[in-house]
């Protein structure tokens, strides 16, 4: 079975959507193949409407950024404009579409893991993959630390049923982790890395 997060050749049919997320409104094209084709996924809106946005400045990466929410929404309202990586070419061409569709500049890129990341940010921001399996997702979510500036913090949500807290218990030996907001069995989790130093 193909799955969002691979390139294989699944036939193509845009879909255009529209949400409003903290006053904002927003359109994004979506399609077969890219995460929640549907729209703004549910656990995507929990993270976003509850990240601490008066805080959030400098280099931001939207890690997975599928057809582009994460990314887009920081791009307008906090005037950044951020890197965005995926590993799927489609959802990247989306990213292009919907930059231009919303009028925010972002800077998207391939990428498998952080392969192609080279920088350093102040905020890492990401609803990430689950069906990759725990050791890509902990390579995803422990290798963020790598990529942090000091001070920079990790912002990511996870559903009980995805096992947020056995994610929680395992990363607390890398950062240091606050659960933001519970919202319908998704946990808004902040994560700042121990400084070992
Ligand atoms: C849960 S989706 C979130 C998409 C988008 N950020 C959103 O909230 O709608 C996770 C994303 O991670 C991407 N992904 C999966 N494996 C990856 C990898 N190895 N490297 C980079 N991105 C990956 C998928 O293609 C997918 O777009």
């Amino acid at each position: 079975m193909a799955h969002y997060f691979t390139n294989e050749n699944i036939v193509s049919n845009e879909k255009n959507t529209s949400c409003i997320i903290r006053n904002h409104k927003f359109e994004f094209i979506t399609d077969n193949g890219v995460f929640s084709k549907k729209g703004l996924d549910f656990g995507t809106r929990s993270l976003l409407e509850n990240i601490d946005l008066d805080n959030i400045k400098g280099d931001v990466l939207d890690f997975g950024c599928g057809y582009g929410a994460i990314g887009i929404f920081i791009a307008k309202v906090k005037n950044i404009v951020p890197d965005m990586i995926d590993i799927n070419l489609r959802a990247l061409d989306l990213v292009t579409k919907n930059s231009k569709l919303n009028k925010v500049e972002v800077n998207a890129f391939e990428s498998n893991i952080y392969s192609n990341v080279s920088k350093k940010y102040d905020f890492i921001i990401t609803n990430p993959p689950i069906r990759v399996g725990n050791e890509i997702l902990y390579e995803i979510l422990i290798g963020a630390k790598e990529h942090l500036k000091k001070d920079g913090e990790l912002w990511f949500v996870i559903n009980k049923n995805q096992g947020a807290k056995t994610v929680i218990k395992r990363l607390s030996d890398h950062y240091v982790l606050e659960t933001v907001k519970k919202n319908k069995g998704f946990y808004i989790i902040k994560a700042k890395p121990i400084d070992k130093s």
